[in-house]
């Protein structure tokens, strides 16, 4: 067993952890922080995206013993006081999801893109979330929901009566 220090959302643990055990399960299993998902163990799906001293990562492909003395980010500690950050407004407001499954990695991924590219374009959030896969939505309301939390229209697909691209900004 390996001794280790890490801080997660905030919160610092001390554990003796396998030297086999990925950072995923550690985070789920011993934590009990469900938020992050895995989809598939195989570091295709990007359900398990977290954010490990600022780099987002996909934590099936991390051991826990690499993550010892860092800092790590998952979805549940985006929102401060109960309070939604403006990405998971939008994904909320925009129904960026369905089933919910993809959604903590997707949020995890672009809110690593709005931090490199605050203003991105339609193709550049398609680019950014290529690691992460969804198996409900198409992936429109995924990207118009990043769009919207980076204060943009709502991105392509949505079109008033005479064909003109409309859409509100999200301002939470
Ligand atoms: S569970 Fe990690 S990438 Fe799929
Ligand atoms: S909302 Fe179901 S996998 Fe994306």
């Amino acid at each position: 067993m390996t001794h280790i220090k890490v801080n997660v959302d905030g919160t610092p643990y001390e554990d003796e952890v396998e030297p086999r055990l990925l950072l995923a399960h550690y985070l789920r299993d011993r934590l009990g922080l469900t938020g992050t998902p895995i989809g598939c163990d195989t570091s295709n799906c990007g359900a398990c995206t977290v954010e490990l001293d600022g780099t987002t990562v996909k934590s099936c492909s991390v051991l826990a013993v690499q993550a010892d003395g860092s800092t790590v980010t998952t979805v549940q500690g985006l929102a401060k006081d109960g309070e939604w950050t403006a990405l998971q407004h939008a994904f909320h407001e925009r129904h960026g999801l369905q089933c919910g499954y993809c959604t903590p990695g997707m949020i995890m991924a672009a809110r690593d893109l709005l931090r490199e590219n605050p203003h991105p374009t339609s193709d550049e959030v398609r680019e950014a979330l290529e690691g992460n896969l969804c198996r409900c939505t198409g992936y429109q309301n995924i990207v118009r929901a990043v769009l919207a939390a980076a204060g943009q229209q709502d991105g392509p697909g949505r079109q008033d009566a005479s064909g003109r691209q409309v859409g509100e900004e999200v301002t939470a």
